[in-house]
């Protein structure tokens, strides 16, 4: 079987721990691989190379993807999806693993509809937003990331007895900041999926001070309703009068070594997306949940929403007080 593999949209740690266990287990049963360069970018331009076990050593602790990633306009049009299949066409490719987020599984569902060959898809994204998989390749890195920057910042903060805003990534979810808000002991979770109640933070801080808090840290999503951490600082100003420290998290989420949590899913469902075209299944993604493997039809990871933990949004509210 010849197949090609690819990373697309935002990169996540244990992109590259997931390319290498997918190319070494293709290899076991003689497949020809190839590595896509760019995303769907490399598909539309040809940008392909023949990849043997050597060519991912010494990759499955490095942070990005060896392969390169990009967000491709061009491949949402009919002529870009169709160069790409004639690419695929070209090298005589049977079968594509797709490594990315809900934004690259739509655009393999796209290729699906004009090329022949089985597609499937791996969950390499750190906003963990897709149905279909417990966890996605990158989220436990990401969460780590930031908790280690709120410890820091809670130091500083408790010093100088001071408000901060901590903005994480996750432009629709809010599993990011739900996650590393409970480990990292934040006063409040501010996440896109729930109404953000300004008054209502105010009245619990300030009931918070009243108990003797000297500093509280507030984690918000940078996709909250209630607008990005600056706008909030602002909004809390006016409301009540108190300065609050602004610190935004950013593309520090994606970078870094992969924990060795995301290191064993990622090489766990790189093996599993090959036994899944061995079997002939396309249109799929590989995904774990509740320890095992399973499959879930593409359109399904993003049309079902997968829901934050009701049980941790629970204990939050309880834990911050
Ligand atoms: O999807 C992953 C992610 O890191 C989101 O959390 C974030 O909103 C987005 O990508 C940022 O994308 P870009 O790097 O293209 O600005």
């Amino acid at each position: 079987m010849r197949i090609a593999i690819l990373t697309s949209g935002g990169d996540a740690p244990g992109m590259n721990a997931s390319i290498r266990s997918s190319v070494r287990v293709a290899k076991s049963l003689n497949w020809t691989v190839f590595g896509v360069r760019r995303g769907y970018r490399g598909l539309i331009y040809g940008e392909l190379d023949e990849m043997g076990s050597r060519s991912v050593s010494n990759i499955i602790q490095r942070g990005g993807t060896i392969l390169r990633a990009s967000r491709c306009k061009e491949f949402e049009t009919e002529e870009g999806l169709l160069q790409a299949k004639r690419t695929l066409e070209a090298y005589g490719i049977q079968g594509l693993i797709v490594i990315g987020g809900d934004g690259s599984f739509r655009g393999a569902v796209a290729l699906s509809k004009v090329w022949e060959g089985q597609i499937v898809g791996v969950p390499g994204t750190i906003d963990n937003d897709l149905w279909g998989t417990d966890y996605t390749i990158g989220f436990d890195t990401a969460i780590n990331t930031a908790v280690e920057a709120i410890d820091k910042i809670r130091d500083t903060a408790e010093a100088q007895e001071r408000y901060f805003l901590v903005e994480v990534m996750g432009r629709e979810a809010g599993f990011i900041a739900l996650e590393a808000g409970l480990s990292g002991g934040a006063e409040e979770v501010m996440v896109p999926e729930i109404h953000t109640d300004l008054p209502e933070i105010h009245k619990r801080l300030m009931q918070g001070k009243q108990r003797g808090k000297t500093s509280s840290i507030l984690i918000v999503a940078e996709g909250n309703q209630e607008g990005n951490a600056f706008e909030i600082a602002n909004k809390l100003k006016t409301l009540c009068g108190s300065d609050y420290r602004v610190v935004v998290l950013g593309h520090i989420q994606r970078g870094g070594s992969p924990t060795a949590r995301d290191r064993i899913l990622a090489t766990k469902l790189g093996a599993y997306a090959v036994d899944v075209l061995a079997e002939g299944k396309a249109t799929v993604m590989v995904g774990e949940v509740k320890n095992e493997l399973i499959t879930t039809p593409l359109e399904q990871t993003w049309s079902m929403k997968k829901p934050l933990d009701p049980y941790l949004l629970r204990l939050n509210m309880v834990l911050e007080t």
